[in-house]
């Protein structure tokens, strides 16, 4: 042990000292990106809070009409403005806002935080947060308290709070005044503190109160200020809100004309002259920031600002030989800044800074090809996402998120629609450098509840202001190519009530994006000729492109009963992108089966229809891929219909890439979904070799399913199916062939089925051909017992900062080190610094995949599900070391990996 603990520390230092070396590079980086005279200070407000939460009201307040003038910067007609009220303050004291407070007993906290993702799971009949919005405990009121320091230097600056997000309702109090607040959940907003500051001062008390409602949401929101948290100090007069609109129409690889807006802000007492100039540069480096080659000057302009208003400035420039931003594999996701700065005029001294990221490309939305992307046709092969990360819940982690691209570009993916809310702000950064498509989403609901407390009870008052804000934040990622205004809406039936409301929201995505991504709202009942579909420029058909309910097996179900609408809708929009913006909605639980297989390429799945599909004892799906919801299809129905339908059908979502909390359909006793073409770990279910044979058909691969550990099946009939793009294939059961078969080209068949494979142990093999040459093979064997632990980390070398992490996998090996794939033993975690002395790391969370595991995710003891478990280990912030993670399982060798956390 001594031995190999010395070889982890050696390999350790020599990561530390090379990690060391490339922070150096990158802090240098840092020192040419900020500028010394930028004006403008973005601080994180991360650290150091108090928290607390009550399940029911403590404090009783309503102060709607204070929070409502908020919305004021985002409604175009002053007529329709909010009044604020004549008391400026409302006039009665609330003693969690006060300074006088004592919180000094509440939780110690850091942002970003999700109240409700510790636990525990709600296990009883009827919950309190039932299985829809994951089983946990998302409700109550909450106040988060810290303090502020404002220096002398502060003074004749503007101090804005800026949160990325904040779920729900959330009011800002500044030394005991109400400061603003917002109430959707999702949308980033900003509070301007300025007024309530006390200078010179250590002492500034900061309170937000949340209050987050049950039966607000179709999945799990979180609770808190689960998004980052900013201060943002500026001078009097800087670039305002989102205050910087780029576009790029016209770009080639020859040249682009980058047109840019910017708007000055003046909150000072008088007017203000400044030059407003601007650099743009491409982005050499995109994760450390680094600017590449100046390739273009906006020349500067002259703009006098009056005390209290706003000026916009357009400037344009050309750039030559432009490095585009595209979808890869095909094209590169470059990317370049513009470099804003604001210059006063009497004394040539820069008082603002403004960085805005944005692509130069050009997007094409067809009605005959689909959706060209700097004039080449990309094929939307798009995931839905919402907005958790699994075992982290919804606290937005930068890596978390990462992986979860990660994992989907590997499949093959190269669009995500942002079911059904704003994301995070860092999840489009990230999209933009990966160079993922992005349908960017406002709302689930509009006026027409789905449940008692969502949206719709203020979608009259915000929706103005909660798109705008919206659009405002994201316009200039490269990576949108969409705007839908609302998903799945009951106004779609609502005759002209749907069409009006749907005109406005379509006139405001028109205002707001000059460059003319379009409008849409996902439809599954809107048909054609209905006032609401007129109302958008893309049409985006939720499961209604491939049919919904019309194919025998699903015939006798209730609910609406469609053929594949692509052909009528293509028709009534011969000139509109046509796409599925949600497809599939197919089952199944990651490595489990059950039996007799369905001799249907497609069948539905509820908690009614236990044979062969599912099994209700164990509220699981079985994963031959073949199961759905009942208004839902196999993923090899709705590849059949995209392909009858091209090449005018621009792709789909997938509902979706990965399993989420809440909306555990068909087993609402459980706490999230079986929807994922990857589980809530980001472990691969089979699917998602089906769906990467397709979108990623030049990766020689095969894959078999089921495993091949029944030892109560010896005799019975156990299909086998093989995922691969190849077009023939040949399966051998323990060396016997079991035959060949081919993918005749005139049919469309996305799976080879062996149906009438009759189990016996051993070794399945598969051999695959394209167009007559080997392709790609596969082994399947038959397993022991469960021996050891193996224990594997997706990066041993992690930054110190308290936010980054390493997603260690955790497989039950037999003594071949085969993976058991039924194995589900206890596995416990633990952490052991080894070098660097201080306690430098902990298991953040564990998981296993299983929709039904109640278990609380801080748990340190996970059972394996189907053979493996994830254990997310975070280093905290600090000098770093070396660690080393331990898994043990009772009468099993234990697994052990090492990692190092770098300063
Ligand atoms: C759709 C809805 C999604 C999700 C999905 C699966 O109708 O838009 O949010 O609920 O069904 O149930």
């Amino acid at each position: 042990m001594t031995a190999l603990v010395n070889r982890l520390a050696a390999t350790a230092h020599a990561g530390v000292l090379l990690f060391g070396l490339l922070l150096l590079l990158v802090q240098a980086a840092d020192a040419l990106w900020d500028d010394a005279a930028s004006g403008r200070e973005r601080i994180s407000l991360n650290k150091g809070w108090h928290f607390k939460r009550w399940e029911s009201n403590p404090d009783n307040i309503v102060l709607k009409p204070w929070i409502l003038p908020m919305a004021n910067a985002f409604i175009n007609d002053p007529a329709t403005h909010f009044k604020t009220p004549v008391d400026r303050q409302p006039g009665f004291r609330i003693s969690f806002a006060g300074d006088s407070y004592n919180d000094t007993d509440w939780e110690a906290v850091d942002l970003p935080h999700d109240w409700a993702i510790k636990g525990p799971f709600y296990t009883a009949d009827t919950p309190v947060v039932g299985g829809g919005m994951g089983r946990l405990p998302i409700h109550g009121i909450a106040w988060y308290r810290r303090k502020l320091t404002i220096g002398p230097e502060d003074e004749d600056r503007r101090i804005y709070l800026d949160i990325d997000g904040a779920m729900s309702y959330s009011m800002v109090w500044i030394n005991g005044n109400l400061a603003g607040g917002w109430p959707f959940g999702y949308n980033s907003f900003r509070v301007d503190l300025t007024p309530y500051l006390k200078l010179n001062s250590s002492d500034n008390q900061l309170a937000i109160r949340l209050d987050n409602p049950v039966q607000s949401s179709r999945w799990y929101p979180g609770g808190g200020l689960y998004r980052n948290v900013w201060l943002v100090k500026v001078d009097d007069t800087h670039i305002a809100q989102w205050g910087t609109l780029v576009t790029t129409e016209g770009a080639t690889a020859e040249a682009a004309t980058v047109q840019l807006s910017v708007q000055v802000e003046n909150s000072g007492n008088s007017s203000r002259e400044v030059m407003v100039a601007t650099d743009i540069y491409e982005l050499a480096d995109v994760k450390a920031g680094m600017r590449g080659m100046k390739v273009a000057s906006l020349g500067s302009k002259l703009v006098s600002v009056l005390p209290g208003q706003r000026q916009t400035v357009n400037t344009s420039a050309k750039v030559e030989k432009p490095k585009l931003w595209g979808p890869p594999p095909t094209q590169t996701p470059n990317l370049h800044v513009a470099v804003t700065r604001l210059i006063l005029a009497s004394s040539n001294k820069t008082i603002d800074t403004y960085e805005t990221r944005f692509g130069i490309r050009t997007l094409n939305a067809t009605g005959e090809r689909g959706l060209l992307v700097n004039g080449e046709r990309i094929y939307l092969q798009g995931v839905n996402q919402h907005h958790d990360l699994g075992a982290l819940g919804a606290a937005f982690n930068h890596r978390a998120a990462e992986r979860q691209l990660e994992v989907l570009r590997e499949l093959g993916a190269n669009a995500i629609r942002m079911s059904h809310n704003p994301p995070a702000p860092e999840l489009l950064d990230l999209a933009d450098e990966m160079g993922f498509l992005v349908m960017n989403e406002a709302f689930d609901c509009w006026q027409n509840q789905k449940n008692p407390n969502d949206f719709h009870l203020i979608f009259d008052d915000w929706s103005e202001a909660d798109l705008r804000a919206m659009m405002r934040r994201d316009r200039n990622h490269p990576s949108i190519f969409a705007w839908s205004t609302g998903n799945e809406v009951g106004e779609q039936t609502d005759g002209a009530n749907g069409g009006s409301i749907g005109r406005r929201l379509s006139a405001i995505v028109h205002e707001e994006d000059p460059s003319h991504r379009g409008s849409t709202a996902s439809m599954n009942v809107a048909k054609p000729n209905t006032p609401f579909t007129e109302a958008f420029d893309i049409m985006s058909l939720n499961y209604q492109g491939e049919g919904i309910r019309d194919t025998p097996a699903y015939s006798g179900f209730t609910g609406t009963h469609t053929p594949p609408l692509y052909p009528d809708f293509h028709k009534a929009f011969p000139n509109s992108l046509l796409l599925s913006s949600e497809t599939a909605a197919a089952l199944s639980t990651r490595g489990t089966y059950f039996f007799p297989v369905t001799n249907e390429s497609s069948a539905p799945q509820t908690d009614q229809i236990p044979a062969g599909g599912s099994d209700p004892k164990l509220r699981q799906v079985s994963a031959y891929e073949l199961y759905s919801t009942p208004f839902g299809a196999s993923p090899d129905k709705v590849f059949a219909k995209q392909d009858e339908n091209q090449p005018y059908v621009a792709g789909e979502f997938v509902w979706t890439g990965w399993d989420y909390l809440g909306e555990p359909t068909p087993y609402y006793s459980a706490r999230s979904s079986y929807f994922g073409i990857v589980d809530l770990c980001g472990f691969k279910k089979d699917r998602f070799h089906l769906y990467q044979a397709r979108w990623r058909p030049d990766l020689k691969t095969a894959h078999i399913l089921p495993h091949w550990n029944w030892p109560d099946r010896k005799g019975e009939v156990t299909p086998v199916h093989v995922f691969t793009a190849a077009d023939e294939a040949e399966l051998f059961l323990n060396g016997k062939t079991l035959g060949t078969l081919k993918k005749a080209s005139n049919v469309t068949s996305y799976r080879f089925r062996w149906d009438d494979v009759r189990y016996e142990p051993g070794e399945l093999r598969v051999v695959t051909f394209k167009d007559g040459k080997e392709w790609a093979n596969d082994t399947v064997l038959t397993t022991g017992a469960p021996a050891a632990l193996r224990l594997t980390a997706d990066r041993s070398l992690i930054k110190a900062d308290g936010h980054d992490l390493s997603f260690l996998t955790v497989e039950v090996v037999d003594k071949d080190g085969l993976v058991v794939p039924d194995a589900s033993n206890a596995i416990t975690f633990t952490v052991v610094t080894v070098v660097g002395g201080y306690d430098m790391g902990e298991i953040a969370a564990t998981d296993n995949g299983d929709p039904y595991d109640m278990v609380a995710f801080p748990s340190k003891t996970r059972k394996a599900f189907s053979g493996k478990a994830l254990a997310i280990m975070r280093a905290k912030p600090g000098a770093g070391g070396l660690v080393t993670v331990v898994a043990t399982a009772e009468g099993l060798t234990r697994g052990i990996v090492a990692l190092t956390a770098v300063p």
